[in-house]
């Protein structure tokens, strides 16, 4: 664990995901990013025996304070998995573990939207009216234990559309495209292009120290079928992918 002092922290702790090509994405809107960090109580995962379960408390005021409720699962519309959603103004959002927001319902299924993603242990942001606007939010990795070595895969890139979550080696995908992934845990992956382990492989790695790491765009590494993956690393060369704890790019409609 990495616990850091405020001197560490920025008005605006956002990522972009610098992509080649551009114009497919690009910031929120100013007026939808009016986040800033408020607490930090631990700056990274952090590597424990114990199981770490995932979920995210989000505040609200109301005419007789301030509210909050807590998910443990992802949810693809949150105007039905939580009752009265839609007329609440969302002032805070504390995270433990790695949460992803979509603006759309259905984790973006549409491959378009934007999507947000935070992580750490409660880790915390806070808005201005108005600013979180998502419609379907899900964790990375297994619920019960954000450290557990896990690889997911997302349909779309952002870690949009379906998603298929691993623990271990798998030589025939049941997905036909995989355009992303998040790693958790202490694990290297090695993807491959071919089912069983062979074709076009890229290694993965976690950010050092970080127990999570997110390619939110395959076709950056050349990778444009997942077919099989394995853990561990079986190629020369390590993929490491920076993120910050709080992130978010946009996808325009085609
Ligand atoms: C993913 O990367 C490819 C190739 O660099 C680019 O054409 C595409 O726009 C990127 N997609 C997103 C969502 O950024
Ligand atoms: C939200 O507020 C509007 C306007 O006050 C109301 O008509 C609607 O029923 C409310 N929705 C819910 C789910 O409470």
């Amino acid at each position: 664990m990495v616990p850091v002092g405020p001197g560490n922290l920025r008005q605006t702790d956002i990522t972009e995901v610098k992509q080649g090509g551009g114009g497919q994405h690009g910031r929120l809107q100013p007026s939808t990013v009016k986040l800033s960090v408020v607490l930090v109580l631990f700056l990274s995962l952090g590597k424990s025996s114990a199981q770490n379960p995932q979920f995210a408390i989000f505040y609200y005021p109301t005419d007789f304070g301030e509210i909050s409720f807590e998910l443990t699962d992802g949810c693809p519309d949150l105007n039905s998995c939580v009752p009265g959603f839609e007329n609440m103004t969302i002032s805070g959002i504390c995270v433990t573990g790695i949460w992803i927001f979509y603006s759309e319902k259905n984790y973006n299924s549409g491959g378009y939207g934007s999507a947000e993603w935070m992580f750490g242990v409660d880790y915390c942001l806070n808005s201005d009216p108005d600013d979180f606007e998502f419609s379907s939010l899900r964790h990375a990795g297994r619920q019960s234990n954000f450290d557990a070595n896990t690889i997911t895969l997302y349909e779309f890139p952002l870690f949009s559309g379906n998603q298929f979550l691993d623990l271990a080696d798998l030589p025939e995908v049941p997905m036909d495209d995989v355009d992303s992934i998040i790693i958790t845990g202490e694990s290297d992956w090695t993807i491959y292009s071919l089912p069983n382990f062979i074709g076009i492989e890229r290694c993965l790695e976690t950010w050092p120290g970080m127990l999570v790491g997110f390619f939110p765009n395959l076709s950056d590494l050349e990778m444009n079928s997942v077919r099989s993956f394995r853990e561990g690393c079986f190629d020369d060369e390590k993929i490491q992918r920076r993120s910050d704890r709080h992130g978010e790019v946009v996808t325009e409609r085609e």
